[in-house]
């Protein structure tokens, strides 16, 4: 029997072959290669698809979160209010504005920042939030607005995991002041190479990134800031232009996919992952918890079923952040996860029968 892969990029390309071909000859004919047509055509359609009224392409999911940082201001000295439990480039981008992330801890029922946590994290050198919309479910973005407009400081969503995901009604990313996207290649829309993008409403904060982006440059060779070279290259805004037209499709078959798993899995005694009420999910990862996960995931690879850890270690224990000052047992939600959360086969192209081998594996291990 075929193994089932965690993951399988190769057979996307299949599926749209011809579209992305004919994508990346056009291109290469035009002989126009950075942050031209394609670049400006892509932060159009991006815009109009997230609902917000600006995209500006960057170069990575990291540097947007930087750069959508830097643009509101945030410098040395500033505190920068994260979760631990998420993708080390969130943490990362904080320090590479030079301000100190202050790492919360997440509400287990949805993998997200506790709003309950944030108001005692805040201090007078708090200038921003960044809530993750971790696995594709949005965070709890209502308390999180509240207390950051009470306070006078920036929510900078950070949309990696969750293309198109839905909170209350409203697509992720135009809820804050300025959000960040990620097109690494296993994202819900992923580029063949890295790739972000800044979304915002705001002219002059997207007009800000805009410049920061390249040099500082508004016009070629004069600098208004100080910038950086963080920009999306034409090949790359030409296939995503192709993908994010199939995003929804792929995205609501991912959700059937996970509909599925609900069921065949409602009784195994894991814990499945959460659905609240006011979201509509994408889910870029269907993860589930157990207390003996490891076990579970070998049991599940002799059987040929790749499973992934997001993420084994939360950032305020990686050797790299000790001098955040945490201890083991400081932000306990973040370390359970950590320690039990198992991220199962799920993207467009599983099939029904693949989920169900996964599904009925499980169900044989935890007998
Ligand atoms: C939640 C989150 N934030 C930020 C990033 C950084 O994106 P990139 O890898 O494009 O720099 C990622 C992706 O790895 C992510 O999952």
């Amino acid at each position: 029997m075929d193994g089932i892969p965690a993951f399988d990029l190769k057979k996307q390309y299949e599926s749209i072959h011809a579209e992305l071909d004919e994508a990346i000859s056009r291109v290469l004919k035009n002989g126009s290669f950075i942050l031209g047509d394609e670049v400006s055509a892509f932060e159009t359609e991006f815009a109009e698809y997230c609902e917000s009224a600006y995209a500006i392409g960057v170069a990575s999911g990291t540097e947007a979160l930087q750069l959508a940082l830097l643009a509101c201001g945030i410098k040395a000295g500033d505190e920068v209010i994260a979760p631990s439990h998420t993708a080390v480039a969130t943490v990362a981008a904080i320090e590479m504005t030079g301000a100190h992330p202050v790492l919360v801890d997440i509400d287990l029922s949805r993998f997200t920042l506790d709003p309950k946590l944030i108001q005692q994290a805040v201090t007078p050198h708090t200038r921003a939030i960044v809530p993750v919309h971790l696995y594709g479910c949005p965070a709890e973005l209502n308390p999180i607005l509240e207390i950051a407009r009470a306070q006078k400081i920036f929510v900078v969503e950070d949309c990696s995991q969750a293309h198109g995901a839905f909170y209350r009604g409203r697509r992720v990313g135009g809820w804050g002041d300025i959000s960040a996207f990620s097109f690494y290649p296993t994202k819900n829309l992923g580029a063949f190479g890295d790739g972000g993008a800044v979304l915002t409403n705001d002219a002059e904060l997207a007009e800000r990134v805009r410049l920061l982006r390249q040099y500082g440059w508004r016009e070629r060779y004069i600098s208004q800031l100080k910038g950086m070279n963080s920009r999306l290259d034409e090949l790359q805004a030409a296939i995503l232009r192709v993908k994010l037209r199939h995003l929804d499709g792929w995205n609501s078959r991912r959700r059937e996919l996970a509909l599925l798993y609900f069921d065949l899995l409602a009784q195994a005694d894991v814990t499945l992952p959460p659905r609240p009420a006011d979201v509509e999910q994408v889910f870029h990862q269907f993860v589930i918890r157990h207390p003996k996960r490891d076990q579970l995931k070998e049991r599940l690879k002799r059987s040929g079923i790749g499973t992934l850890i997001h993420y084994p270690v939360p950032v305020h224990l990686q050797p790299a952040y000790a001098d955040l000052g945490h201890k083991e047992g400081s932000l306990p939600n973040s370390e359970k996860a950590a320690g039990e959360v198992l991220s199962l086969p799920l993207y467009p192209e599983l099939r029904v029968d693949d989920v169900r081998r996964v599904a009925e594996t499980i169900l044989e291990c935890l007998d």
